[in-house]
């Protein structure tokens, strides 16, 4: 196996052969298909994560995404794109720039301040977990990150629907194969939405993250109107599917050891054990991307400058030089230093968030439905890079014995 396409649907399904084949025989692979480097093992993927002047997260323009062919759109709309506030985010810029940016939004999620919203997190995942109606996915863990994100925002409960529906496309259209067309229409839609929601915020602040965004740090220092309006985009964009896949991919490899399950309807209190233990084996972002500024050297393999290269977070969680048996899925593991965040100076910022809001949907599933169980196959978003389900059906009472 040399060259293999990163898009086929049976690499998706279940990557976890080809990283240890990549880990044992190839561990940084030049793959012609994709034109990427892929790194695989532990302690490389940590390397290139903490050199960010050698591995530059300023990707660009998006339509060099290599992920999704559909991504390679018609000029027209990649114009129509170009119209959009300037591309400084936090995600894709490298120092000075991204520690400024993201010096000026670290604020915002400070554990304190995301710990104080457990309770009503609890409340929102009762509602959607007593409301569940055959699709955990569509019924739980798509719906709960975005009410509690649009709830932070001060996202008034009507433009709920807009909001969700504008997320989805963007994320669809960025990441899984979704409509070009939609996906632009949508990021055009929530920039003016989210411009005309800063400009009202800067003049009559609340006590929302928006307006919290708008306030100068001690510095004196202000993010600009682009800025906020990428930033909010981002948080939608990076903190949504994400934490709904965490959500479905905890409960699938849980519906898979129905033991596990069991113990966690006894005792609710492993729900933070089985969220880390999701994020290790299988984590909602399997490989991220970054472009070498200079030729690097990594084991025996030359990369050269400008190479992108995708260092693959799902390969190094399971990597047997760093994890005792890494492909078992345990509770009761002593230690657990996942990189499935990442690491380094794009560490995700929004870790407290989804951690608390995966813990408390396990805890309430198990409280209300100990008895919850798979009712069909479910099935997978198409991206190689993005890991989790479209559909997990269930059925929530214990079937009858005839
Ligand atoms: C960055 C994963 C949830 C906001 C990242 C990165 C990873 C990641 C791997 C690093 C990207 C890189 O190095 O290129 C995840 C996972 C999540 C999750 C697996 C859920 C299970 C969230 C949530 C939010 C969020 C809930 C906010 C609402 C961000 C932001 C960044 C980021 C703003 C960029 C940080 C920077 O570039 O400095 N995330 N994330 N994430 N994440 Fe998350």
């Amino acid at each position: 196996m040399t060259a293999f396409d990163l898009n086929d649907p049976d690499f998706i399904a279940n990557p976890y052969p080809v990283y240890a084949w990549l880990r044992d025989v190839a561990p940084v692979h030049y793959g012609t298909t994709n034109d990427l480097w892929l790194v695989s093992r532990h302690d490389d993927v940590l390397a290139v994560l903490r050199d960010a002047r050698r591995f530059s997260s300023d990707l660009g323009n998006a339509d060099d995404n290599p992920f999704n062919p559909a991504l390679r759109s018609p000029r027209a709309l990649s114009r129509l794109l170009d119209r959009l506030p300037p591309a400084r985010t936090l995600l894709t810029s490298d120092p000075p720039d991204h520690t400024q940016l993201r010096r000026k939004v670290a604020k915002a999620f400070t554990p304190r301040r995301i710990a104080a919203l457990e309770p009503r997190i609890r409340q929102i995942a009762e509602q959607l977990v007593d409301d569940l109606d055959g699709d955990l996915v569509r019924d739980l863990a798509s719906p709960l990150p975005t009410i509690v994100i649009a709830e932070m925002m001060g996202i008034p409960a009507a433009r709920r629907d807009d909001f969700k529906r504008w997320s989805d496309e963007l994320v669809d259209g960025l990441l899984t194969g979704g409509s070009r067309l939609k996906m632009a229409r949508s990021a055009i839609a929530i920039s003016w939405f989210f411009a005309r929601t800063v400009r009202s915020r800067r003049r009559s602040p609340g006590d929302d993250l928006i307006s919290l965004l708008t306030t100068r740090d001690q510095d004196g220092d202000a993010l600009t109107l682009g800025e906020l309006v990428n930033f909010c985009i981002l948080l939608l964009v990076a903190g949504n599917e994400t934490t709904t896949n965490l959500i479905s991919n905890a409960m699938l490899a849980l519906f898979d050891r129905p033991d596990l399950w069991r113990r966690l309807g006894e005792d609710p209190g492993l729900a933070s054990a089985a969220v880390e233990e999701t994020l290790r084996y299988d984590g909602p972002a399997q490989g991220l991307l970054r472009i070498t500024t200079t030729e690097v050297v990594i084991g025996d393999v030359t990369i050269p400058q400008g190479a992108r290269v995708l260092p693959l977070l799902g390969a190094a969680n399971r990597d047997p030089r760093h994890w005792a048996d890494p492909d078992a899925f345990r509770l009761d593991r002593p230690s657990n230093d996942h990189i499935a965040f990442g690491s380094g100076i794009h560490y995700c910022i929004g870790t407290a968030l989804a951690r608390l809001e995966a813990r408390v949907t396990l805890e309430t599933l198990a409280r209300r439905h100990p008895h919850l169980a798979p009712a069909g196959p479910p099935t997978r978003i198409q991206s190689p890079v993005l890991r989790g389900l479209r559909t997990l059906p269930v059925t929530v009472r214990p079937a009858t014995v005839p």
